[in-house]
């Protein structure tokens, strides 16, 4: 899971628009950075473990000679995050430079192979035999292109690669399976990345590539053929309307403070989905046998929340099922009339993508909610929906989980009205709650976030956290949890409230914090008895709560008054903000870098 750019600029030199472009994948993996580009038929390369900004300072990344390179930050999967590891990695005469996001499965068979050959390895990682076995098929006598062809026919697992070749300096090769790769058109050059963002300050002119595709860039321009048959695939450019600054952080300090405050904005996009798309998954969902809701962690709170709400609003009962577990739990028993509704944000997830791949193979139907137009999940599903959040930058998904709450309120909503399950009176008011969202999630910031920052600065020395919920806002204590602990890193609980005593009510002890999250609602009155029996232990109580709500403020140590109106069922939208800057401002009180958390990367694409 790591983030690939190469470009040819007519006249420029090419290794500062591969910094850039770079810095705007960064999101994808930051332990380790590298460039190669080629002048005068000698490759020069610049890499080093470490952030982008840590190695640019090292080595000066603006610095290589040529208009043509490629370039790579990392997310280690095969070896550790050494100078030796970080890509762009090299054959035994220094003449094919190869950067590669994926996993090469059979490495290990290939690299024995090679040595065989007598090549010589340096680094532990699977991409260097993709490097090796080109230096081999040139050797037999093939040229450039069809040696990389040759070699992509012998990889098992999933790569998108981009190559370039001293003895061809014309050109960048490259190829997709199962990893994301788009091309940038420009007037002054051509670009290839992971990701849009990475050129969009440079064209909105992109081409997706499809798995099984080779790419050749060159001064000519864009020949793209299908590796299996050889054929031309000729595929017009689409105009992406992503503004260059929606990918850049606009004035704000973290990427994920500026998602936090573009929710309202991005939930009124959400509110003008195509009707038809609607209307089709709705259809599909009306006529499953079973429905599974399939994703992994922030999706997978979304997914939770949509089960009360088609259950509630569409008495629909659906599964909602942690992705990475849906092969062992549900794989032998999917059939023709299983329908998965599978959320993923950078519709990349491999665990996702691997539930899909099973069903698919025993004919369920895949249905898809994605922020990723040209994602995997876009091509497997048979009928998806861009949840219209735009680029999440930010590794910790914020506005694509409340965009995605929208989405699937939407759907449960429509389905209710197919199934005249509920009153139109109802529908009607449902249907003007969810309008307001935008407005109220507004209001939460504006009105919430000195004070949650202050909650933050209050709680800092805390080392453990509990979150607590009822009904569907069980899914918001799941998801402010997680928000929790993987930016600030303090370890931390979050139960159904009910279940909190069969259990882990046994950790209270004076002065431990739980936060409650407690709208108005039929969960209302037992959710008090939670907190009592939470303070009776001597925890610190820390209440999301409807604005004017006397009964917990009296209850609550510290308090976070939303002023929603809605229906119980409709407020995790704005009930999982205050938590969002909860979580935010934890990471700054402990000097967390809140964008790049360790470990992590914003589209996890190993299982
Ligand atoms: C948490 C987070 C992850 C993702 C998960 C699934 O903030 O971002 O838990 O939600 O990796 O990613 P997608 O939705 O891209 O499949």
């Amino acid at each position: 899971m790591c983030g690939i750019f190469g470009c040819i600029l007519q006249k420029n030199e090419a290794s500062s628009t591969i910094h850039s472009g770079l810095k705007m994948l960064e999101y994808r993996g930051y332990d380790s950075v590298g460039i190669a580009t080629i002048e005068n038929g000698q490759l020069t390369i610049k890499k080093d473990s470490g952030k982008i900004d840590e190695v640019h300072e090292a080595h000066d990344l603006d610095d290589l000679p040529g208009r043509l390179g490629i370039g790579h930050t990392r997310w280690a999967t095969h070896g550790a995050p050494y100078q030796v590891n970080a890509h762009p990695h090299t054959d035994c005469k220094n003449e094919i430079a190869v950067v590669h996001n994926g996993i090469i499965e059979n490495f290990a068979e290939l690299k024995t192979e090679l040595e065989e050959f007598g090549h010589k390895f340096r680094s532990k990682t699977d991409t260097e035999i993709i490097a090796h076995l080109i230096e081999e098929y040139v050797k037999k006598g093939f040229i450039f292109v069809d040696a990389v062809r040759e070699t992509v026919k012998r990889l098992d697992g999933s790569y998108a690669i981009a190559v370039i070749y001293t003895k061809e300096p014309d050109k960048i090769v490259c190829v997709r399976k199962e990893s994301p790769l788009v091309l940038g058109i420009a007037e002054d050059g051509l670009y290839v990345a992971s990701d849009i963002p990475a050129f969009l300050s440079k064209t909105n002119k992109s081409v997706i590539i499809e798995d099984g595709e080779l790419i050749i860039l060159s001064d000519l321009g864009i020949e793209i053929r299908n590796i299996s048959n050889w054929q031309p695939v000729i595929r017009e450019p689409e105009t992406i309307d992503w503004e260059p600054e929606m990918a850049e952080k606009q004035g704000y300090s973290h990427f994920m403070l500026k998602e936090i405050h573009e929710q309202p904005l991005r939930l009124r996009n959400t509110l003008r989905l195509q009707d038809k798309y609607l209307e089709l998954m709705t259809t599909f969902l009306d006529r499953a046998g079973e429905v599974f809701l399939v994703a992994c962690g922030t999706s997978y709170h979304a997914c939770l929340a949509a089960s009360y709400l088609f259950s509630k609003l569409s008495f629909l009962a659906t599964h909602p099922v942690i992705a990475s577990e849906f092969v062992e739990q549900h794989g032998k028993s999917v059939n023709i009339d299983s329908t998965l509704l599978v959320v993923s944000q950078s519709g990349e997830t491999a665990d996702t993508l691997e539930a899909v791949e099973s069903a698919r193979l025993r004919a369920a139907t895949v249905l898809g909610l994605t922020n990723v137009v040209g994602s995997t999940l876009t091509r497997v599903a048979r009928v998806y929906i861009c949840q219209q959040s735009g680029p999440e930058i930010g590794v910790a998904a914020t506005k694509t989980f409340t965009c995605q709450l929208s989405v699937l309120a939407q759907l449960a909503v429509r389905l209710a009205k197919k199934r005249g399950k509920i009153s139109h009176v109802e529908i009607e008011d449902i249907e003007e709650k969810l309008e307001r969202i935008p407005d109220i999630v507004e209001c939460t910031i504006k009105g919430q976030e000195e004070n949650v920052k202050a909650i933050a600065k209050k709680y800092k020395g805390k080392p453990a956290f509990f979150f607590l919920g009822r009904g569907i806002s069980s899914s918001v204590a799941l998801e402010g949890k997680l928000k929790l602990m993987e930016i600030s890193y303090i370890p931390s609980l979050a139960y159904p409230a009910g279940e909190s005593k069969h259990g882990p009510i046994s950790l209270i002890e004076p002065g431990f914090p739980v936060v409650f999250v407690c709208p108005q609602g039929d969960t209302h009155r037992s959710i008090i008895g939670n907190i009592m029996e939470m303070k009776a232990r001597g925890a610190s109580i820390i209440a999301i709560i409807e604005k004017g709500d006397q009964e917990i403020k009296e209850l609550a140590d510290d308090y976070v008054e939303v002023d929603s109106g809605l229906p119980e069922l409709l407020t995790p939208i704005p009930f999982s903000v205050p938590l969002q800057l909860f979580a935010y401002y934890m990471a700054l009180e402990r000097d967390n870098d809140p964008d790049k958390p360790r470990n992590l990367a914003k589209s996890v694409t190993v299982k």
